[in-house]
């Protein structure tokens, strides 16, 4: 479900690359982090901001409206798109992706719980095709430099 409640698939994005990066908008450290060094790296190679759409997908559906969606990814510039889903819709992308997420409860704390997730970033290529995975601990250049190296 895309950031005004509209159904989102895959093919809407044929004909440009994808990096698709699962996280949640209450995450405090490996997802900001990880979309600003995307930010970064397509900020510095502005060759690749036309051919390449960063996607955020939740991994807290419960927690994470199209609302929550549209403002969050927002903070890392415009180029980005955030999708959530039923639990049951978020639960098949995952299980498609192979992504780990898992709810621990945050015991005596306002958030109620966090979600434990994997945090690999997923580059697809214009027909739809996964090409390769990245490290979400590299730096933005050299995030910036395998993207330059793929994205054609
Ligand atoms: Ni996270």
């Amino acid at each position: 479900i895309g950031e005004d409640g509209q159904k989102v698939s895959d093919s809407d994005f044929r004909g440009r690359y994808l990096l698709v990066f699962f996280g949640f908008t209450h995450c405090p450290d490996v997802c900001p982090m990880t979309l600003q060094r995307i930010a970064d790296a397509l900020e510095a190679a502005p060759e690749l901001k036309d051919k390449v759409t960063p996607l955020l997908i939740s991994v807290d559906p419960e927690r994470d409206t199209p609302a929550a969606m549209k403002e969050y990814v927002a903070y890392f510039g415009p180029a980005f798109r955030g999708l959530t889903g039923t639990p049951d819709e978020i639960a098949a992308v995952l299980k498609a992706y192979g992504v780990y997420a898992k709810k621990v409860k945050l015991e005596g704390s306002a958030l109620d719980y966090t979600v434990d997730h994997s945090s690999f970033i997923y580059l697809l290529g214009p027909d739809g095709r996964f090409i390769t995975l990245f490290d979400p601990q590299q730096d933005s250049a050299a995030l910036a430099a395998r993207l330059k190296e793929t994205v054609k």
